[in-house]
């Protein structure tokens, strides 16, 4: 697979965006620093050179658009054993984007799509993570940490894409060949940090305290709230 390398750039999902007509299934961009990171929501990603991965995978898989952000998962479930492989912290998933070590964000995962109703153009899996980073804005300290400051040590950062594009790899080709996520299942339930807890769904100004009752078949998260009604949520923000 190709891998586009940069010292810096704007963002590497803006970049793969400019280029992901022409180029191929697979593509990996890495930046060392990104200027203008982009985070869910319209928010900030702070990309400091050298510290983290922040890394962009292009995809043309021939799916219907309603099953692109799967992709979500399988990212967020090869990132998890990625981490626990190689640096032996006890990485969770935070569904359905993010990953947390003692608690606090160490990985967020930011998928865009293009296409029409029923094809898919291309996929930009976007994964920052926190590798190397040593210290944190004050408004960030409570909610974000670095595999470093939890481990106490540097991560080596190839080895840990290594392993990542690796899982990523095994996760997508069982996805697409089996047509299940059973393998990915099997990841984000087992490692999932919201599962069984109660957790506070964030719909705009409105927070609902609800129960996580499972994780389903397509990766939806199975939820109860305090008046007993049940609800499927398909992305959103969740808070432990
Ligand atoms: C989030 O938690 O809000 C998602 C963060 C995603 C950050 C990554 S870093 C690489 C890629 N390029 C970006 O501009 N964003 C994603």
């Amino acid at each position: 697979n190709k891998i586009i390398y940069f010292d810096t750039i704007d963002s590497t999902n803006n970049y793969s965006k400019r280029i992901a007509k022409d180029a191929a299934h697979g593509t990996v961009i890495i930046s060392e620093e990104q200027s203008g990171g982009r985070g869910r929501l319209g928010r900030n990603w702070i990309s400091p050179k050298g510290e983290g991965i922040w890394m962009s995978i292009v995809l043309k898989p021939d799916i219907p658009p309603t099953e692109g952000m799967k992709m979500t998962q399988i990212a967020a479930a090869a990132v998890c054993n990625a981490i626990r492989g190689v640096t032996g912290l006890e990485a969770f998933i935070k569904w359905p984007n993010d990953l947390v070590v003692n608690g606090k964000k160490v990985c967020g995962i930011l998928t865009e799509m293009a296409g029409e109703l029923t094809r898919i153009d291309y996929l930009i899996v976007g994964i920052g993570i926190n590798a190397n980073n040593e210290s944190f804005l004050e408004e960030f300290q409570h909610i974000a940490t670095s595999l470093a400051k939890e481990k106490g040590e540097k991560v080596d950062r190839k080895t840990l894409i290594l392993h990542l594009l690796k899982e990523f790899e095994g996760l997508y080709e069982d996805y697409i060949n089996q047509g299940t996520l059973e393998k990915t299942l099997a990841i984000i339930r087992n490692y999932s940090a919201v599962l069984g807890k109660s957790i506070l769904v964030i719909r705009g100004e409105q927070q609902l305290k609800a129960t996580v009752l499972g994780i389903d078949e397509e990766g939806l998260l199975e939820v109860k709230y305090e008046d007993g009604k049940r609800e499927l949520l398909m992305s959103g923000e969740v808070s432990i």
